[in-house]
């Protein structure tokens, strides 16, 4: 951790004597240590070659509102991922520029530095990767990265974060992609209410409770870890996205196994993330359970939990009430604000 500041401070010092001596102020940019709750998975190896500094978070949550990231202005990464939906949205698939609709529903960000891979169907493996790709994105900000860089490269306050992050004025695609993963990393929610009974702060009620076990027994395989995904990419015969261009984790490998297949969602926060599914084919958690219990559309590579079940979760009327009862205690009203 040394070996980096000192090397951060070296170029800054290089950097600063090359162009011109008065810039030789020191800034201090402290690393920001990530709170990592007990019982998380590793972080995501990439994230120690990109450490959150306390500029470079800073930087990143300002990029992260910019609406000049959209070739009219008027679209940012927090257009659509909003704060008070978890950095989701309510739209059933993701809305972007002039009321372009595109082909998913918007994720939450959150507890991504313990995953190892993004998107519906896992297409990145590094966040730092991600960004790009709805800067260019037609339904979505519909722009380049050079078009961005030319809007914000006069804005004084935009070079004074570049250089307090970064050491100096230089605004180039790598340090926006990488002050927008810094930010990031520190989106973790890790205080609900099932957080505090794990830590011994509070006690389920007696339907949370009975919610809990029913979701040990018939979710929590697929619904794994602290994280609340096993990070797998799975059939689940949920209604099909009839758009030409969806075909699931299929999209990426190519492999008809992995038709329609999608990486399993954390649960976390899953009041605030209506609606459901790869594209918000569901408006509440009951229609979830309810369709679960109705039983799922077949396919060649249905997960095998349903195919040898008869393709469906059986719920009756009570575990339906109570699994929603304990999905409920995942929110965290001081990471989402609400
Ligand atoms: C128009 C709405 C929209 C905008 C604008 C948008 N996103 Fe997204 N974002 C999405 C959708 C939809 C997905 C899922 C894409 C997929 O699975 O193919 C996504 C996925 C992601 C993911 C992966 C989350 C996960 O759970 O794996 C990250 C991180 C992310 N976006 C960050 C950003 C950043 C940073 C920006 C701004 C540069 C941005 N998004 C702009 C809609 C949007
Ligand atoms: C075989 C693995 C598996 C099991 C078992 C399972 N799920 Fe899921 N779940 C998934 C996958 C994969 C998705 C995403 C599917 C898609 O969008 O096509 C999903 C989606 C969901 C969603 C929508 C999440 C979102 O953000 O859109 C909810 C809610 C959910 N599951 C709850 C449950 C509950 C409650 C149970 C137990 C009754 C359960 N799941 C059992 C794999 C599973």
């Amino acid at each position: 951790m040394k070996k980096i500041t000192g090397f951060i401070l070296l170029l800054l010092f290089v950097t600063s004597c090359s162009s011109d001596d008065s810039d030789m102020i020191s800034i201090d940019n402290p690393e920001i240590s990530l709170n990592i709750p007990s019982g998380f998975p590793e972080l995501n190896a990439f994230v120690n070659e990109n450490k959150p500094t306390k500029y470079g978070v800073e930087l990143g949550e300002k990029l992260f509102s910019e609406k000049r990231f959209s070739a009219d202005n008027t679209i940012s990464c927090s257009s659509c991922h909003i704060q008070e939906n978890a950095f989701s949205d309510h739209n059933p698939k993701a809305i972007g520029i002039e009321g372009r609709v595109g082909l998913r529903n918007t994720p939450s960000i959150q507890n991504l530095a313990f995953m190892k891979f993004y998107n519906w169907d896992g297409s990145k493996l590094q966040l730092e990767n991600q960004p790009l790709v709805p800067i260019i994105t037609h339904e979505e900000m519909d722009s380049s990265i050079l078009e961005v860089i030319g809007k914000i490269k006069d804005d004084a306050v935009y070079k004074d974060l570049f250089r307090k992050a970064f050491g100096d004025e230089n605004i180039t695609p790598d340090r926006i992609y990488k002050s927008i993963a810094q930010f990031e990393y520190t989106l973790i929610s890790a205080d609900s209410k099932y957080d505090k009974v794990k830590r011994n702060e509070a006690s389920f009620s007696e339907n949370e409770l009975k919610g809990y076990q029913t979701f040990q027994q018939k979710c929590a395989s697929c619904h794994a870890t602290e994280l609340f995904t096993d990070q797998s990419f799975r059939n689940i015969g949920f209604p099909i996205n009839t758009d030409t261009n969806e075909a699931g984790r299929g999209r990426v490998t190519g492999i008809p196994a992995d038709f329609m297949s999608f990486r399993v969602p954390t649960l976390r926060n899953i009041e605030y993330t209506a609606p459901y599914g790869s594209f918000g084919q569901f408006a509440t958690l009951r229609s979830v359970l309810d369709y679960f219990d109705n039983g799922v559309l077949d396919a060649d590579n249905l997960d095998p939990i349903f195919k040898n079940n008869d393709k469906r979760i059986p719920l009756n009327e009570e575990e339906k009430e109570n699994l929603i009862t304990f999905m409920k205690t995942l929110s965290d009203h001081k990471f989402s604000g609400n």
